[in-house]
């Protein structure tokens, strides 16, 4: 991490990156669940949710993945994980509206109770990831915490935890 963050050329990002890293290194652990992850749901309509944050889940691992260098950035594939990611963050209220249960579902019901607020939340969400920068790793180092920080003030406030940690 150091010997990278050394090849900086920009300064401030050069003092910025080494907690920036860390930071986003303990929320993609915090983050990434299972890949296929179905953790005994059977309601149909919280499975499509939590598909929906499955596929963001997805997306934002490849983006983290070249940010950290463990894979070459690659313009063209950061693009399209951008998009998915735009139109999964769109589709989060949609996909929410309706207090669907499931025992298995880690949804807090204060999101009903508090739906202005998720909703601002996923358009914060969707925000971050339309400012993210995907013309070069520079600019998706810089761009892509903010999206990490969406996820989790979301998750933070109306998911209960769960389901981050697995990793098989
Ligand atoms: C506006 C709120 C909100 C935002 C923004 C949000 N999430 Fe979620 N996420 C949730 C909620 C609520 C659940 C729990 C859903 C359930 O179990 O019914 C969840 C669940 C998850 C899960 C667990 C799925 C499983 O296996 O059960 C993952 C992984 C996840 N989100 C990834 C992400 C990623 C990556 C982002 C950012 C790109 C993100 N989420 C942004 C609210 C949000």
């Amino acid at each position: 991490m150091f010997y990278i963050c050394s090849h900086w050329a920009i300064r401030s990002i050069r003092r910025l990156w080494p907690s920036l890293f860390a930071a986003t290194a303990v929320l993609i652990m915090a983050l990434s669940g299972s890949l296929s992850a179905n953790h005994g749901v059977t309601n149909p309509k919280v499975q499509a949710r939590v598909d929906l944050m499955t596929t963001q889940k997805a997306a934002l691992t490849l983006l983290s993945e070249m940010a950290s260098t463990r894979r070459p950035f690659d313009r063209s594939q950061a693009r399209a994980a951008r998009k998915s990611l735009e139109k999964t963050t769109s589709q989060i209220p949609k996909r929410f509206r309706r207090p669907h249960r499931d025992p298995h579902s880690l949804a807090k019901a204060a999101l009903w109770h508090n739906w202005d607020d998720f909703k601002a939340r996923a358009k914060r969400a969707n925000t971050a990831v339309k400012e993210l920068n995907t013309r070069s790793l520079t600019g998706l180092r810089r761009s892509l915490p903010a999206v990490i920080q969406s996820c989790h003030a979301c998750h933070d406030t109306y998911k209960n935890p769960g389901h981050e940690f697995t990793t098989h």
